[in-house]
């Protein structure tokens, strides 16, 4: 197999042969081979061990043809060193057994070294990379404050946020305080990642169309953009992702980011516009479309590589992750469709 670089040619707004494809959550249940492993081993424990990580992250790699590679992991892990109880209990998600809420739960916080504490997550990169030999590029990723910051203060997955909002709105000192720990952490994470051989890195902000602009702006904003900021240094692209971001777009942009990611919600076109030519957009079919009869699904793929109209700067993705119980064969037929579709 050839040098594969028209992801981060993309990323950087070059020319490219035809539009790179990739899935958020490409590696997962919906594989067989994923849940052959997961029969045996919990997900922190396929996390925790390097040569499981490599594994998983490559399934995809192997199955689909994709044209990038994303770090098995997940965006929770570092909340572990930091001092929170994770546990993935069976069917619920995650579950933080110590949910903070107080100035002094946040100030007992551990700042995180990621070579110590985090070494088994870079030991996967450095393996991923020896076994893609440089042919696909591989991508690292780490949660953004705000969407950390939720599972940290709710203890887990939250439908609006209350308690999060609440110290927000009656603690701002506190939820500075915890912003900016989180910030450094993850700052230093994917820093590490970088260094470690990721060749590019997305920032997870799955939560944060929960809040209004004015919040955003205020909450929020500083501290990605801190961690943008600090990661750019490294040279490597990076994108910057949420859901139900509509409104946010241009904030989003604000805070930064080489490439910003587009959720279903919006007209691909009319998202590109808001952020500006001059940025690369990934997305962004529904991925619930992936359920779809082929010749419809065929149809949604044609309609978002139209609006993208082949300009530079184009990632094709979901607009969220894949969902378990997706047929693999859809999945690939996609990798395929945006090939031949965008060929130039
Ligand atoms: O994309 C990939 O293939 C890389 C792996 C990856 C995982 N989690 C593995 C995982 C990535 C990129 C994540 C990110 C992640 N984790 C996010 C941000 C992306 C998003 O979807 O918004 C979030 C919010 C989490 C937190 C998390 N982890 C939740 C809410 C859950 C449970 C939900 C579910 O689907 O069950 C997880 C578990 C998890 N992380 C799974 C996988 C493959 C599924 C669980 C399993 O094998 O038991």
């Amino acid at each position: 197999m050839a040098l594969n670089d028209r992801f981060l040619k993309a990323c950087r707004r070059e020319d490219v042969d035809c539009t790179p494809v990739w899935f958020m959550r490409q590696a997962g249940r919906y594989m067989a081979e994923y849940r052959a492993l997961r029969a045996k081993h919990t997900l922190l424990e396929i996390c925790a061990q390097p040569e499981l990580a490599t594994e998983v992250t490559l399934q995809p790699v192997r199955a689909l043809g994709v044209d990038a590679a994303i770090l098995f992991a997940d965006i929770l892990l570092p909340l572990i060193p930091m001092g929170l109880d994770l546990e993935f209990a069976q069917g619920e998600g995650p579950v933080i057994h110590n949910p903070i809420g107080s100035r002094a739960d946040v100030e007992a916080l551990r700042r995180v070294e990621p070579h110590e504490s985090l070494a088994h997550v870079l030991e996967a990169v450095r393996l991923v990379r020896r076994e893609l030999d440089g042919q696909t590029p591989l991508i690292g990723f780490a949660g953004a404050p705000f969407t950390l910051a939720s599972y940290m203060i709710e203890g887990g997955s939250s439908r609006n946020f209350i308690k999060t909002k609440r110290l927000m709105y009656s603690d701002t000192r506190t939820w500075h305080i915890l912003m900016s720990k989180l910030g450094c952490v993850i700052a230093d994470y994917l820093s590490a990642q970088v260094n470690a051989g990721a060749q590019a890195v997305q920032l997870f902000d799955s939560w944060v169309g929960a809040l209004s602009p004015d919040d955003y702006r205020e909450y929020v904003l500083p501290h990605s953009r801190f961690i943008i900021e600090q990661v750019q240094r490294t040279g490597v692209p990076l994108i910057h992702f949420g859901t139900d971001t509509a409104m946010l777009l241009p904030l989003l942009k604000e805070a930064g980011g080489d490439v910003i990611g587009l959720d279903w919600r919006v007209d691909l076109d009319r998202g590109w516009e808001t952020i500006g030519v001059e940025r690369a957009v990934q997305g962004n079919l529904d991925p619930v479309a992936l359920f779809a009869p082929r010749a419809e699904l065929e149809r949604r793929v044609r309609r978002i590589l139209d609006q993208a109209a082949n300009r530079p700067g184009h990632i094709f993705n979901l607009g969220h992750g894949i969902l378990p119980d997706t047929p693999v064969e859809n999945v690939k037929a996609v990798v395929e469709l945006v090939h031949e579709f965008s060929k130039r």
